[in-house]
């Protein structure tokens, strides 16, 4: 998979960067907010109006017809700028390949306290270093390894020695309680965070445990935030990291890593927590499934609440009463009422409810901006990945971008695979 089939609709990184700043720019109302200060700032006023005379149910089947070969049978329905809108959006779409899995690796394995997902994950993951063992990788490192659910399976499966890192006193603990590996399975205490000093530490922590010269993987499974970027300047940085494979999370925890690469970073772009907090929402696949109406009635409360509050000076402390279900909330007032009682709210909230009341006129607009939202979920998440992408291959890396994991199952399914020298590794991630 070269990067020219990766970007289907245009030839360069470059040309990619320039339209997808060009489509955030023109649609900036949808992130430029956070989502309870939508009311506060007018938000909703922006949603082109033509949009607004759309039922949302049809704007979300439109949208939903552009992932599948069936064309959509009302089309003539939709205005021209949604239109526009849609077709631009599946134009940044990345065409990224899935990481085939051979059948006999997706044997049921038995592990105490799995989720399901977190299964599937390891599964996958497992495979995936396991081809990369066979090119000559003899050691990883699990960078956040939480409690080393996949190093346990990686143990079972592989012959590879392994060292978990983790931030987390109490982690890394668990995670050496938990292993029954003596000898090939290690875990230590370390934050990583790309100084020169932290590199080191790694490095004296890696001599430790590895033979000299042993080619070691860098794995990162769900790293959070700002650890995604660091590891790949560490995989940079590190001259035994022969490979790594990277499933970032939580992009809108990021501080200081957004962008990493120089073809972003001269381009000074303006990317709010909004757009980064949308780019780690559930996957388009997995939000058709929400129930849409209690999902635009939780904004709806959240934007209406942070908006009377500044109307009404309230100030409005979470209470310690136990929330109540919103399950069967019934009707939008009692709704609203559930969600105002996990607030210390008695002197107001019926107030409150009287004032929201009469702010329902918001909640289809609100139905549409949670569309929107979804539907550029994959651009924005494809925008921040692309980013590190060309930070790799601007250091002369040959990155992949692979789909890992099933979209309908894990929200972030998405690795980035590298390898530094070996063709073969390289070529392996081709195969993808
Ligand atoms: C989302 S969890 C994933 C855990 C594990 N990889 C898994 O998939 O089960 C991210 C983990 O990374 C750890 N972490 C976050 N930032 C870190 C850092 N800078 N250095 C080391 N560990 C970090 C967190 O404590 C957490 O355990």
């Amino acid at each position: 998979m070269s990067l020219s089939e990766l970007l289907e609709f245009h030839e360069t990184l470059e040309e990619y960067f320039d339209d997808a700043l060009t489509f955030f720019g023109r649609f900036h109302w949808i992130y430029d907010s956070p989502n309870n200060e939508i009311l506060i700032r007018n938000v909703l006023e922006k949603i082109p109006l033509e949009w607004c005379s759309i039922d949302p149910n049809q704007i979300e089947a439109y949208f939903d017809s552009f992932a599948t070969p069936q064309r959509y049978s009302c089309e003539e329905s939709i205005p021209e700028s949604l239109k526009d809108f849609a077709r631009m959006t599946r134009k940044l779409s990345l065409n990224i390949p899935e990481f085939n899995l051979k059948k006999a690796d997706d044997l049921p394995i038995i592990m105490k306290g799995l989720s399901p997902k977190k299964l599937h994950e390891i599964l996958r993951l497992c495979a995936l270093v396991k081809l990369f063992e066979e090119e000559g990788i003899s050691g990883v490192v699990d960078i956040g390894c939480g409690l080393g659910y996949i190093d346990e399976l990686l143990e079972q499966r592989t012959k590879l020695k392994i060292l978990g890192i983790e931030s987390n006193e109490y982690r890394t603990e668990a995670a050496t309680r938990r292993t029954k590996s003596v000898g090939r399975v290690f875990y230590r205490h370390l934050i990583i965070d790309g100084t020169s000093e932290c590199l080191d530490s790694l490095s004296k922590l890696t001599e430790n445990i590895f033979e000299p010269s042993t080619p070691l993987c860098l794995l990162g499974l769900h790293a959070c935030g700002d650890l995604s970027p660091t590891m790949l300047k560490i995989f940079d940085g590190c001259a035994s990291a022969e490979a790594c494979i990277v499933v970032s999370c939580c992009y809108h925890r990021m501080d200081n890593n957004f962008p990493v690469s120089q073809g972003l970073k001269r381009r000074d772009i303006k990317i709010s927590k909004t757009f980064l907090r949308i780019a780690a929402q559930e996957s388009w696949e997995q939000w058709r499934k929400q129930n849409k109406i209690l999902q635009s009635w939780n904004l709806f409360f959240r934007a209406s609440l942070e908006r009377f509050i500044k109307d009404f000076k309230v100030t409005a402390a979470k209470s310690r009463r136990k929330p109540l279900g919103t399950k069967n909330a019934g009707d939008i007032e009692n709704f609203l009422r559930v969600g105002v009682r996990a607030y210390n709210s008695d002197e107001w909230e019926d107030h409150f409810i009287k004032w929201a009341l009469t702010q329902t006129n918001f909640i289809d607009k609100i139905r549409i901006l949670c569309v929107i939202q979804a539907r550029i979920q994959n651009i924005a998440e494809h925008f921040v990945l692309l980013d590190r992408l060309a930070y790799l291959i601007e250091k002369g890396y040959h990155p992949r971008l692979v789909r890992l994991f099933d979209n309908e199952i894990s929200p972030r399914s998405l690795a980035i695979v590298c390898s530094k020298h070996s063709e073969t590794l390289a070529n392996l991630a081709k195969t993808f």
